[in-house]
């Protein structure tokens, strides 16, 4: 087997992570990797949000206000978490499409779009040497949140992907059997 098969094969979410992220220079092969997601008519309509350093703490903020918003009940311990969750990472990612309308292309084929490019940021993490995972819950569905990240109306959230080194041992996968999830028609 290749090592390319092999590595696929072998993705593995990470759900604690750690300092080194990646670098600029990483980054950039990172999102070329990522702009290579299909892309029906060319609409190019993914692009990524970073956020990293003193950063995720001023989003932390955001993302407590904007739980606040939905929910003026939140205890302290739920505000606390919202507010500490992108110190997580050293890197966010935040995917984000923009929805055109185009007569042979719906809606959900651009957010389909979307998500095969969070997912070679994922692949290109890992390749790079990193590890990631892709988060969403209820901020990822809160106009407030898109607003706060500069999304314009036609714009919407794919995912938030946390960024960094692996911290700890990867978990094993354990085999599926193919033979449930594949059939010949
Ligand atoms: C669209 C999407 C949203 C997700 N949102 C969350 C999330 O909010 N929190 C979480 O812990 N995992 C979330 N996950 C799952 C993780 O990214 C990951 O796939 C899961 O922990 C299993 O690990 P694995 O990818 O190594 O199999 C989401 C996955 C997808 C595809």
């Amino acid at each position: 087997m290749s090592n390319v098969l092999e590595f696929l094969q072998q993705r593995n979410s990470s759900p604690k992570l750690t300092t080194p992220g990646p670098s600029d220079d990483d980054m950039e092969h990172i999102f070329r990797a990522a702009l290579r997601a299909p892309d029906h008519a060319q609409l190019r309509p993914s692009r990524f949000i970073t956020i990293t350093q003193d950063r995720r703490a001023a989003f932390g903020i955001l993302l407590e206000q904007c739980l606040l918003s939905r929910n003026p009940d939140a205890d302290e311990a739920t505000l606390s978490r919202a507010r500490n969750s992108p110190l997580r990472a050293p890197l966010l990612v935040v995917v984000v499409v923009k929805i055109t309308l185009h007569p042979k292309v719906p809606p959900i084929e651009q957010r389909f779009s979307g998500a095969c490019a969070a997912q070679a940021v994922l692949l290109a993490a890992e390749a790079s040497g990193f590890a990631g995972i892709w988060r969403t819950g209820a901020a990822a569905f809160d106009r407030a949140v898109m607003t706060g990240l500069g999304l314009a109306e036609d714009e919407e959230i794919i995912g938030f992907l946390y960024i960094g080194s692996r911290n700890g041992a990867a978990k094993v996968i354990s085999p599926l059997d193919i033979t449930q999830f594949v059939s010949t028609w």
